[in-house]
């Protein structure tokens, strides 16, 4: 998903600076466009030939020199990102950008773009701390920019405290689920099951299976990195929480059954790639079970566990995995059937690379329709987004006749909102009228294009809809509909709270 996506990496002074080194080195590999702009200070620390080494890029470094393409209009640069990130973002940075200077390349990019901002602070723990970057961030954050907390751990000045860089992989996470806020599963909601649920004999012992969750945390992590707001409901397992994702630990199937209601009153998706015990002990033993007393032989009473997949009630799209040992296809269907399911995806447990605790899988997707499509062995990630590229396909598509905007700083302070050049076949030629009809009145407004990415800008008259709506926030979804395309437009107003 970084593929050729335009990355504009600020580089302020800090110790961790060499940090980002690594960190541009993983994106450019990734095939993203690594655009360094690095302040004096960070070149103390770290050079710029290092950098540009590794992102086969110019760096910038100053406004003055002539050196790269991006020097003659610093704007280019804003307008060309498709994201900008700062690490590590030292507490001048912070403080300026929270004050609105503008006194070199990096901050006057980060003045200028519409594109979302991410920033990764690292300083001393005090100065962290401090109130006054404390403000700053919170006026940040406020204003839609999204922040990677430092880490608590060993500073430059040796002492123990919050203020490490936040660690690179988690940088990349966070990076990919901003940007995939654009992308085919973007406002969607999913819920993702994964783990095997664990069902109490008593207070040391339980009944489980070999489920590793490497499916369902993968399922959850491409739909993350496709836009989705995502809930991951996991039974125990080894893996690290991922970043940027709702995560739900549960332990046996009736608290996953529990959670999984809840999550799925506003959702488009139920994704259950859990391995659900089918049993549960009838009762759990209050004291630890021993053996002088059960004797030789031990009968354990169990019972079904609810099938929490074919007892999901409501209007969302129901994916299931039929873990298989003979007849996949068959089985798959009449399961399909059963829960009353959209997709399976069916896996032969039997195969060497395939199914519980292996990083590959190979299945075969069956539709409600009966198609079945047979997927090579695959690693589970690839899986993921092969079942996701079904999901994406089979949700509602935003209506043809309206689309969403979401609210940048810059259109908040300047009151003007920016339509995306995917957008504007419906809007008529530069400065003709055209109507907005908003909860304030119609506003008559014209447009004028804006900058290379083809996009427009939505202008006059704006202000008094601005004005009537003190509330509104970056990160607000704006909804546009389309009354009649190139003359009559209705306003939405759809809260979105930037998510961290
Ligand atoms: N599932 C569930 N609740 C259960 C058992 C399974 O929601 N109590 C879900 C699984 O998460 C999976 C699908 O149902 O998405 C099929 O699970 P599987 O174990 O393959 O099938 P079972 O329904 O358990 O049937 P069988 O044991 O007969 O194969």
């Amino acid at each position: 998903m970084l593929t050729d996506k335009t990355i504009v990496l600020g580089i302020t002074g800090g110790i961790a600076a060499y940090k980002a080194a690594d960190l541009a080195s993983k994106l450019a590999q990734a095939g993203a466009k690594v655009e360094v702009v690095m302040t004096e200070s960070a070149t103390k620390f770290i050079t710029p030939l290092t950098l540009r080494s590794l992102t086969n890029r110019p760096v910038v470094t100053s406004m003055w020199e002539l050196t790269s393409e991006f020097s003659i209009e610093h704007v280019a640069l804003a307008e060309a990102a498709d994201i900008v990130v700062i690490v590590p973002a030292t507490a001048n940075i912070i403080a300026k950008l929270a004050a609105g200077i503008a006194d070199d390349m990096l901050s006057c990019a980060v003045l200028a773009t519409e594109a979302p901002v991410v920033i990764a602070p690292a300083m001393n723990v005090n100065m962290f701390q401090n109130s006054v970057t404390q403000d700053n961030l919170a006026k940040l954050k406020d204003r839609g920019f999204t922040i990677i907390d430092p880490e608590y751990g060993r500073l430059a000045s040796g002492k123990m405290g919050l203020g490490r860089l936040a660690e690179v992989e988690k940088i990349i996470g966070i990076i990919k689920q901003v940007l995939g806020r654009s992308s085919d599963l973007a406002g969607k909601r999913i819920v993702v099951t994964a783990g095997g649920t664990q069902e109490a004999i008593d207070p040391v012992r339980y009944i489980s299976n070999h489920s590793s969750g490497k499916m369902g945390y993968a399922v959850a992590e491409a739909a993350r990195d496709r836009g989705a707001e995502v809930t991951l409901i996991t039974a125990p397992t080894s893996l690290p929480e991922p970043v940027g994702i709702e995560v739900i630990q549960v332990t046996s199937a009736v608290q996953m059954k529990e959670a999984v209601a809840k999550a799925t009153a506003q959702s488009d998706a139920l994704i259950m790639a859990a391995a659900v015990a089918d049993y549960q002990p009838k009762s759990t033993v209050k004291g630890k079970i021993k053996r002088e007393i059960a004797g030789a032989d031990l009968t354990l009473e169990l019972t079904r566990t609810p099938d929490i997949l074919a007892e999901a009630k409501g209007n969302f799209l129901r994916v299931g995995f039929a873990a298989e040992s003979e007849n996949l296809v068959e089985n798959a269907k009449d399961k399909l059937q059963r829960k009353q399911l959209d997709l399976v995806a069916a896996n032969d447990i039997t195969a060497p690379d395939s199914g519980f605790n292996v990083d590959t899988n190979k299945i075969t997707l069956i539709g409600k329709d009966g198609e079945v499509e047979d997927l090579p062995l695959m690693s589970k990630r690839e899986v993921a987004d092969k079942i996701l590229d079904r999901v994406a396909g089979l949700l509602p598509p935003p209506s043809e006749n309206s689309f969403e905007v979401i609210l940048r700083p810059v259109m908040v302070k300047n009151h003007f909102i920016g339509i995306p050049a995917l957008q504007k076949t419906l809007f008529p030629p530069m400065n003709t009228a055209l109507v907005l009809l908003t909860e304030v009145g119609a506003i008559e407004t014209n447009i004028i294009r804006r900058g290379s990415s083809g996009g427009l800008k939505l202008t006059k008259g704006l202000i008094k809809w601005f004005k009537a709506h003190p509330e509104l926030k970056p990160g607000d979804k704006l909804r546009i509909t389309v009354l009649e395309p190139m003359k009559r437009y209705r306003l939405e107003i759809v809260k979105l709270e930037y998510r961290k």
